[in-house]
């Protein structure tokens, strides 16, 4: 990597971040599409960001995800943060058992010596379970730490793909898709203006917590998704954005 190379990365940095008018963009050369390894690196400095940030007793929520686990597994970190808590940013149960934020934050935990709470609730529940489930001291204190929560680490997914992955029924993937959904996030999916069009009846972060955290760091790789970001950068201007190179460059020509 040249000189040349680091500053043009530097300046396309800044110029997305000015662009989105978010906290930071932190880049990494190239192109997800062209090398899917780069999702290792993207993972790695978004992990190196999250322990640059992190302080003992921060109560930590993470999303889950193919992205979330490439953070979670990268994280390297000696110090023991013994009086820190990760949960997950809401239930989710019913995704793979591996990318699911549960797996996710055992994995977030473990590397950097931290306790934990998991939520074992599924995506979909109805209106009286949800009553009930809120009200187990147990899933209650866990949904406060979420509330509480200061530091939040999360992806983003096209909603197409996501109505997919989630194997949501036909009427209610069309009815999501109808309402002209480009982004999802933590269960929630987001139209190109940023408004919520719909969101999974479970349990955990709302949009009232996600814009009052001390930090939000948001992580994906892939120009297929910038389209899918936007939306989310209009509703939080305090994300640091961790992407590939070419992503950023997507994002400013859809600008
Ligand atoms: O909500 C967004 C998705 O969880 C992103 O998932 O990292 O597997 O593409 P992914």
């Amino acid at each position: 990597e040249s000189m040349n190379d680091v500053i043009g990365l530097n300046s396309l940095q800044e110029e997305l971040r000015q662009v989105l008018g978010i906290k930071k963009v932190l880049l990494i050369p190239g192109s997800y599409e062209k090398n899917n390894s780069l999702l290792k690196d993207i993972g790695k400095q978004a992990s190196k960001y999250f322990l640059s940030v992190l302080k003992d007793d921060d109560i930590v929520s993470i999303a889950g995800g193919s992205t979330m686990l490439e953070f979670a597994k990268s994280i390297k970190c000696d110090k023991k943060f013994s009086s820190t808590v990760v949960v997950p940013a809401r239930g989710s149960v019913g995704l793979d058992v591996e990318t699911q934020s549960n797996n996710v934050v055992a994995e977030v935990s473990k590397n950097i010596h931290s306790t934990y709470k998991l939520l074992n609730i599924p995506d979909e529940l109805g209106e009286e379970s949800i009553k009930t489930l809120t009200q187990e001291p147990e899933i209650n204190k866990t949904l406060k730490l979420i509330q509480n929560s200061n530091v939040l680490v999360f992806s983003i997914g096209r909603a197409d793909e996501m109505v997919k992955r989630r194997k949501l029924s036909d009427e209610k993937a069309k009815e999501i898709m109808d309402k002209e959904a480009i982004g999802e996030a933590f269960g929630h999916y987001f139209n190109k203006k940023g408004e919520i069009v719909y969101k999974l009846n479970t349990v955990g972060i709302d949009m009232e917590s996600f814009k009052n955290k001390r930090e939000t760091i948001a992580v994906f790789a892939g120009r297929k998704k910038a389209e899918a970001f936007i939306p989310i950068s209009k509703l939080n201007k305090n994300i640091v954005l961790v992407t590939d190179e070419d992503s950023a460059r997507r994002i400013l020509e859809l600008t």
